[in-house]
């Protein structure tokens, strides 16, 4: 790619969005940032904000027309889309029989194949697609069968997608991270050690590696940034509501 690449970022009003755009808004990516907080969006373009290069616009991407108004928004404000980077996604622990597994396989799957299909007919060869998934896909814990069944069928789908899309040239990767080290994960998990955690700003790197040239022979993998993770660490805690 000689011009510097289009991305559109989808559920980038969260923590990982937010270092994403940082970073590769420095590298100098042109982006167009979605989510439907509103507020949040605002403060994403006040902070990074710069017309043409980086914008943002309201959408509900885990809908066909939300995902398809946002992918015509990137082809229209940049002339073209080089790649996605999907970050939608939402967690629920508990008993099976009080969790929402519609919303979880809504959210955390069908809104990547929505977004997917009103992008890849804009592709060119190098086009990149990014998704994040978690390690509870291949290891399922008690009280969080919804939220690991969502994240399987997603990894799931992304390997088979990379084999359909790989002879075009665009590439479909996956980011499979454990919890973040956020204000937010520190006020709901005050016993778990997040020395153990991933940084948003570790995973933004690994986003920036998976986007760019470094990665050009990379396609359909499961790249785990899991910091110092492991299924026995004081990470891995109790549920939410289930601490000792
Ligand atoms: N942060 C972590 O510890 C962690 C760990 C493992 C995997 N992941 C995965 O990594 C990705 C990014 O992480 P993150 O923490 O930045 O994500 P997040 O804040 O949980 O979610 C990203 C965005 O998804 C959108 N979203 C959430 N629920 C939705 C719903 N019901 N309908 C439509 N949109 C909804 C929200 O945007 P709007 O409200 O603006 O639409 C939200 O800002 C996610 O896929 C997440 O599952 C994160």
């Amino acid at each position: 790619m000689s011009e510097s690449p289009v991305l559109l970022l989808t559920g980038a009003t969260g923590p990982v969005g937010e270092a994403v755009a940082a970073l590769l808004a420095k590298r100098g990516d042109r982006l167009l940032l979605t989510g439907r907080n509103t507020d949040r969006l605002a403060q994403l373009e006040r902070t990074y904000g710069t017309p043409g290069q980086v914008e943002t616009f309201a959408a509900d991407v885990t809908t066909a027309e939300g995902a398809t108004a946002a992918a015509d928004q990137a082809e229209h404000r940049f002339g073209r889309l080089d790649g996605l980077i999907h970050m939608i996604g939402s967690f629920q622990a508990g008993p099976s029989p009080i969790i929402d597994h519609g919303r979880l396989l809504a959210v955390n799957f069908l809104s990547a194949v929505h977004a997917t299909h009103a992008v890849l007919p804009r592709l060119g060869n190098g086009g990149r697609l990014v998704y994040f998934g978690s390690p509870l896909a291949q290891e399922p814990l008690a009280f969080l069968g919804g939220y690991a069944a969502a994240k399987a069928a997603l990894l799931a789908w992304v390997r088979a997608l990379s084999h359909e899309v790989k002879d075009r040239g665009v590439h479909a990767n996956a980011i499979v991270m454990t919890m973040a080290d956020t204000p937010e994960a520190r006020r709901d998990r005050p016993h778990a050690d997040f020395g153990q955690a991933v940084t948003p700003d570790q995973v933004a790197r690994v986003v920036a590696f998976l986007t760019g040239e470094a990665s050009d022979g990379v396609y359909g993998a499961l790249v785990p940034v899991m910091g110092k993770f492991g299924f026995s660490s004081a990470l891995a805690g109790p549920p939410p509501g289930k601490r000792p």
